[in-house]
């Protein structure tokens, strides 16, 4: 088989364009300017547009007057690759073993936007064209809450004008499963830092009668949960639209469960809200996580100190019926409240962004059930939501008026934002017939 999409893939793989990083800026420049040139050579036209951050990239096709506009999102940005010690070949060194790419990005989401790219390449190699007009549009800062891109799209509103958005972000509930997924939760993310005494302090010396920030910070971030796992902040999960009886049965029939859960994460036990099932928690219930704890020390063996400051990175997973804004001023009376006192809380909030939910059913999502079984050889096709965020698409409605269509091709031990990220080959090829599919599927649909 010619392999010179996957040598291609490799190549985007190389790049380190962690946009978090600030080190990293130059690397997630060239990555952009390479994949223009990627558009390009695949028979696109290919604009670099710089933001006040990284660069977005747009390729589109020669439009034909009455055919239906698709814009394909993607974003060419990646996570850290830390901690890179658990790496088993080097994050951005993209190496195959057993049929699977290991490599930062692999899944979320190089292989897969790339994969749309070389579907594309592969129809206007076969056909001279597409059967829609197309717009792709790949961002750079995805990983950090696209903070640029809402602008981009109120400046370039005129030019982005589609009829559907797709996006091949997300995950499939089992290999070879076509899976589409309608809903994806919000996000509003905030920092907690309380400061006691103005230097760190020896804990013998005065441990006893100042309050340590590092016990406060535990107590608060304890306190974001009842004993059972239900969120304590009053009124939190206020509005929230409760799950349909159908969805209820459709994931209980998935092939994906508690059990896969468990293998997945290698935790002994699965643990959450008491009265839904695991799938249920994370795909249409609100979340409270802590994803850094810090302060005092952290180095080999003991220290007796009182740290001056300790710190909690939190973020909040949100389902139709919350607004993030809201969350965010609840958290924050909740946790003033409960503050003691003896030290300072300092609440900063950080990225935010609404849940999403689409019609499945609708003409559009019938027209990307079909590519998907088409791409996926008729297996019975998953209707799911997800936990994770891409807050842009609810965006993409708000600005664009245009529903956004997710067909995922991350499997569940994908390994997406942890060392040893990984995509099968397999399903990059299985992308490339799904872009092709869905072009064809989405040119019938009227609009
Ligand atoms: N591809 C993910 C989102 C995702 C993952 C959706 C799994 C569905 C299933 C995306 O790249 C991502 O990681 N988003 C961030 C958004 C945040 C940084 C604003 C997330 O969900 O944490
Ligand atoms: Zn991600």
């Amino acid at each position: 088989m010619d392999d010179t999409a996957l040598r291609s893939l490799f190549d985007f793989l190389r790049f380190p364009s962690v946009s978090t990083d600030p080190a990293r800026r130059g690397s997630v420049a060239d990555c952009a300017a390479w994949l223009a040139q990627q558009m390009r050579e695949a028979g696109l036209s290919a604009e670099v547009y710089p933001t006040p951050g990284h660069p977005v990239v747009v390729g589109r096709n020669k439009p034909t007057p009455g055919l239906p506009t698709v814009l394909i999102y993607g974003h060419y940005d990646v996570q850290p690759e830390d901690p890179v010690s658990e790496w088993e070949t080097p994050p951005f060194e993209p190496t195959v073993r057993n049929g699977v790419i290991f490599a930062r990005g692999a899944t979320d989401n190089k292989g897969q936007i790339f994969a749309h790219l070389q579907g594309v390449a592969a129809t206007l190699r076969e056909h001279g064209r597409l059967p829609v007009n197309l717009i792709m549009l790949v961002e750079g800062e995805e990983e950090i809450g696209s903070p640029n891109l809402q602008a981009f799209l109120q400046e370039h509103r005129e030019s982005l004008g589609c009829d559907v958005i797709a996006v091949s972000d997300t995950g499939m509930v089992a290999p070879g499963v076509p899976t589409l997924t309608y809903g994806l939760r919000g996000i509003a993310a905030m920092e907690l830092r309380v400061k006691g005494p103005s230097v760190d302090l020896h804990s013998g010396i005065y441990g006893g009668a100042v309050r340590n920030p590092a016990t406060v910070v535990a107590q608060l971030v304890a306190s974001l949960h009842d004993s059972e796992g239900r969120i304590a902040v009053p009124e939190f999960c206020d509005g929230v639209v409760p799950l349909e009886d159908w969805e209820r049965q459709a994931w209980a029939k998935l092939p994906f469960g508690d059990a896969q859960l468990r293998e997945v994460t290698g935790v002994p036990s699965l643990a959450g809200e008491p009265g839904f099932t695991a799938l249920e928690r994370i795909w249409a219930r609100p979340t409270a996580e802590v994803n850094g704890l810090g302060g005092g020390f952290q180095g080999v063996g003991t220290k007796t100190v009182i740290p001056k400051e300790a710190f909690a990175k939190l973020t909040f997973r949100l389902v139709p019926g919350q607004d993030p804004e809201r969350i965010l001023d609840l958290a924050e009376a909740y946790l003033r409240k409960r503050c003691p006192e003896g030290v300072e809380l300092e609440l900063i909030r950080g990225h935010s962004g609404k849940p999403y939910v689409v019609d499945p059913h609708s003409a559009c999502g019938k027209a990307a059930q079909d590519a998907l079984r088409r791409a996926f050889r008729g297996r019975d096709l998953a209707l799911i939501r997800e936990g994770g965020s891409i807050p842009i698409i609810n965006t993409f409605k708000e600005e664009l008026g245009v529903d956004t269509l997710l067909l995922g091709l991350a499997l569940p031990d994908c390994r997406a934002h942890a060392p040893n990220e990984n995509f099968p080959v397999e399903n990059f090829y299985a992308g490339m017939a799904l872009n092709q599919a869905l072009l064809e599927e989405l040119a019938r649909v009227r609009f």
